[in-house]
């Protein structure tokens, strides 16, 4: 097995249980409803975390490998699996090396993530090696604002908030990622709101990505 050692956050762990929480009561829920829409077939799931996203998967969904690499995060998620409406395996292991087989899902869901993976690319590259050549990725994740102040403050911010939130970058524009590692938006939606009450509304994205065949 992978050593995981590197992805314990104990504290950032217990917080997030409490944070996501009240995050879903603020409207992360209804985004999470929007990124799974129409779901069919198998599916895994990229920091499963606590396993927020287990209730709003649709009936269709045939199985979801949620795979968490942080231990007590990893806890709460096998719990939360218990009472998901889909078949949910949980698993240990982390997104630059994930521990399934190539082409063998039909989406990859990350939700909140790719902010905290910190090579972003590989991540992408691993996803794409998971996936059919028909599948697609699911993304919602919060993103750097388009507005050149507030995305220097997100820059003046990471390195606080990257220490306090298990390695969290409030800066990234994932968008952009997501097309450099090989992946073709079909559905991009950007807006603003508050998961937290201690924390400004920013900007976030919801959509849907395919994998582009890579050159003969
Ligand atoms: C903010 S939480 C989001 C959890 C969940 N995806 C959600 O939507 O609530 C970030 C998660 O990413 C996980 N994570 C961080 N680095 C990772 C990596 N390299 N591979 C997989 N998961 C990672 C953390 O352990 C944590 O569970």
């Amino acid at each position: 097995m992978a050593d995981l050692s590197q992805f314990q956050h104990p504290r950032f762990a217990r917080m997030y249980e409490r944070m996501s929480a009240e995050s879903e009561r603020r409207g992360t829920a209804k985004y999470r409803d929007r990124m799974l829409a129409g779901l069919t077939g198998r599916v895994i799931e990229i920091g499963a975390g606590n396993g927020m996203n287990f209730s709003h998967y649709p009936g269709k969904v045939t199985e979801v490998v949620a795979v968490e690499p942080e231990s007590y995060l990893r806890s709460l998620a096998e719990r939360a699996a218990e009472n998901a409406p889909v078949r949910v395996t949980v698993v240990a292991g982390h997104a630059t090396a994930l521990p399934v087989e190539d082409d063998a899902f039909d989406a990859a869901v990350a939700s909140l993530v790719l902010c905290s993976i910190s090579d972003t690319h590989a991540a992408l590259s691993e996803i794409r090696r998971v996936l059919k050549p028909t599948g697609q990725l699911r993304f919602f994740e919060h993103v750097r604002s388009n507005k050149p102040w507030f995305a220097l403050l997100q820059d003046a911010i990471t390195p606080l908030q990257s220490r306090l939130g298990g390695g969290c970058h409030p800066n990234r524009d994932t968008a952009a990622a997501i097309r450099a590692a090989g992946f073709e938006i079909d559905e991009l939606d950007r807006f603003y709101y508050a998961p937290l009450r201690f924390y400004p509304a920013h900007a976030h994205i919801v959509g849907r990505a395919r994998p582009v065949p890579a050159p003969q």
